[in-house]
Formats: C-alpha cells, structure tokens, sequence
C-alpha cells in the first residue's frame, strides 16, 4: 500500500517550543507507511471574512497543500485552558470558503504538550471540539496529554524518558491504523472505503 502523507502541525511559533521538539519526534519515530512533513501555521494572515472575495497568497497556498494532505497530527501547547491563536487562525482558514472545508474527513490525531501536571488536556477537548464541525475523524484512543514536557528532551531535543518514547510510538502506530481506516474516502458513494467494504460484508 502506498504511504500516507501525514501533516503535523505545531500550535507553537516559539524558537525552544517544546511542541515542536516533540513535533520532530513524533516524526522520527512514525512507522514507514506514514510520511509526515510539518506543515508550517507561522505566516498565515489573520483570518478575516471581508478577505474571502481575493484570498491573500499565504491562504490559498495553505489551502492547496493541506488538500495534498491524506491525514492531520496536531500537536500543540495549551494557552489558557484552550489553543493557541495561532492554530485557532489556521483551524478557521482551512475552514473556509462555507462548505468548502479542506480540513474534512481527513483522519485526526492530537498530541498535547505541557511544562504543566495536565499535559494540556483543556487544549485537547477544545481542539476536538472545532475537529467535530471541521468533520475530522479524531483518533480516540490512546489520548496523549503530555505533562512535565520541559523534563523530557535531551540536549539533542529528543526524548530522553524510554517510556514516553514507546507511548508515542504506541500512538502512531494506532494511527497508522487509524489513517488507513478512513483512508480513500469516495466522493461519489460518500463512503470511505472501510465503510462500504464492512456494508458488502453484510449484504453479501
Ligand atoms: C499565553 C500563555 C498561556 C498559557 N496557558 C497555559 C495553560 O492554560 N495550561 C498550561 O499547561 N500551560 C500554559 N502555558 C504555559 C505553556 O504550556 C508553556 O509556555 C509551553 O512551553 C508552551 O508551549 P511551547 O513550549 O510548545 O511553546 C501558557 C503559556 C502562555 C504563553
């Protein structure tokens, strides 16, 4: 089967983000099937409607390359219980024109990432919030809150702790799973192609 192109997209523009570092791990650490690129949110122009008529240039080649995308990892710091403004920007540019939602049915997963005891968990909700309108099917299980994420790269900004290092492999692996079960979604029955290979199953 051919690999799934997967973007990863950090919730941090901080130089020392510890999303980002663990952004490059999750990278490092993806099964083969699954070839993933950071897809960069930094220079996106401030979404305003009132643009919608002629685009800025930084919107539309957003657009374009997130179409080029099979699936989403989002991993992201919490700011104030919620997401940063920089991923909410991106969230609400990929959202729009009305009804043309380049973010849909693309599988899902979120990673959130903290210096904090609750790994960002109140980021992660919010997220999957905005996930259910975008129509993204978001990985449930395993859930990744990363805590006490300043204590777990090494000088090289990988992660030094060997069971956070399985957890996330772990992780991918179930997306892996997860990309390839709503992979090949077809316009035209409105199916993913999971879906109607269990529906011939049963009428057969
Ligand atoms: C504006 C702001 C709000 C923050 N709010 C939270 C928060 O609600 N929960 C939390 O765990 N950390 C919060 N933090 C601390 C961040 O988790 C910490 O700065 C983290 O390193 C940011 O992620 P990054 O390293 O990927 O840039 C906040 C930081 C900033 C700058």
């Amino acid at each position: 089967m051919a690999p799934k192109k997967v973007a990863v997209i950090v919730g941090s523009l901080r130089k020392e983000s510890l999303s980002r570092k663990m952004a490059k791990n999750v990278i490092d650490l993806a099964p083969q099937n699954l070839k993933l690129e950071v897809l960069e949110i930094g220079d996106l122009q401030l979404y305003n409607q009132d643009l919608e008529a002629q685009p800025p240039r930084s919107w539309v080649e957003f657009r374009n390359r997130l179409k080029s995308f099979d699936g989403v990892i989002f991993v992201t710091p919490e700011y104030n219980r919620s997401i940063p403004g920089v991923l909410k920007n991106a969230i609400d540019i990929g959202s729009r024109p009305y009804r043309q939602i380049v973010w849909a049915k693309k599988p899902a997963a979120i990673i959130s990432v903290s210096p904090g005891a609750l790994g960002g968990f109140g980021a992660n909700h919010h997220l999957r919030q905005s996930l259910v309108f975008l129509d993204m099917p978001a990985m449930q299980q395993p859930e990744a809150y990363i805590g006490h994420a300043d204590e777990m790269f090494d000088v090289q900004g990988r992660i030094s702790k060997v069971a956070t290092k399985d957890f996330i492999s772990k992780f991918l692996k179930a997306y892996d799973e997860w990309v390839y079960q709503f992979s090949e979604y077809n316009t035209e029955t409105r199916r993913f192609k999971a879906a109607s290979s269990a529906e011939n199953e049963i009428n057969n």
